[in-house]
């Protein structure tokens, strides 16, 4: 099994990062632009990825009102299909028209349907939609879509908008096999590496606030702690 760090052109990491004990989940507390800028070509298999929409949400430190988004999106997204074959990425619904006007084409528009949604719509009242893009790779779900209610979360620390561990199974399940490496360059309070360690695959994941790196590091121990082994490796877990 290639060792995680070798996905990067100069180790040791210069950054505060985590290795779990058994080396199959790496956290990287840093800005993800810097990180995607030295990992080797095709160094991971799939990027599964919620970055943040510029919409003014409330962060513990990062402003969510950046200049120039569309222009920072565009260029992390070539670094993401550079390091991976597939990219599964939540745009925001707000930003999906902006989405289609970059140089990548989607192979493909999936949808989480979340039929308990209150969000103002732009179209009327409630938007219970949200895209997910997927750039290349091949998709292992027989349904293009998701039908998963939010609910209130408790592990995820002080995290404004964590999205739920079965969002996060759905995802990478939908993107890797077990064993391959699943990369998330905006990982918040860690749903991603979660839901790796749950079902089998490793994880690199960054994210650049110290106290939401934190949080991701407890929630995969306390992963780590409650995934039962056989013979060592991670027993898979059904989607509910
Ligand atoms: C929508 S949240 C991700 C939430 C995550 N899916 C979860 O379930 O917790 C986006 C995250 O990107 C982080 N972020 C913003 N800019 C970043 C950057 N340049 N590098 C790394 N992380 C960044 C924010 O701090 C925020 O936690």
């Amino acid at each position: 099994m290639t060792p995680l760090l070798d996905a990067f052109s100069d180790t040791p990491l210069d950054c505060p990062h985590w290795l779990s004990p058994c080396g199959t989940v790496l956290l990287i507390n840093s800005d993800s632009m810097a990180v995607l800028q030295r990992m080797h070509a095709k160094s991971v298999n799939c990027v599964v990825t919620d970055p943040p929409y510029n919409i003014g949400e409330q962060y513990a430190n990062y402003e969510d009102n950046r200049v120039a988004y569309y222009e920072w999106c565009e260029e992390w997204l070539s670094h993401c299909l550079c390091v991976a074959e597939c990219v599964l990425v939540t745009p925001g619904t707000p930003n999906l028209t902006h989405w289609t006007k970059f140089k990548h084409d989607p192979a493909w528009i999936h949808c989480w349907y979340k039929p308990n949604a209150t969000n103002r719509s732009g179209a009327r009242w409630v938007n219970v939609w949200e895209p997910v893009l997927r750039y290349g790779g091949k998709w292992r779900h027989y349904h293009d879509s998701l039908r998963l209610s939010i609910g209130r979360q408790t592990d995820t620390g002080n995290h404004p908008c964590p999205k739920p561990l079965k969002w996060g199974t759905w995802a990478v399940t939908g993107v890797s096999d077990a064993g391959q490496i699943v990369l998330d360059p905006f990982s918040g309070s860690g749903t991603t590496p979660v839901a790796c360690i749950q079902t089998g695959r490793r994880c690199i994941a960054i994210e650049i606030d110290p106290g939401y790196f934190a949080v991701g590091i407890s929630r995969c121990e306390a992963a780590f702690a409650d995934t039962a082994t056989f013979f060592g490796r991670p027993v898979q877990r059904e989607l509910a």
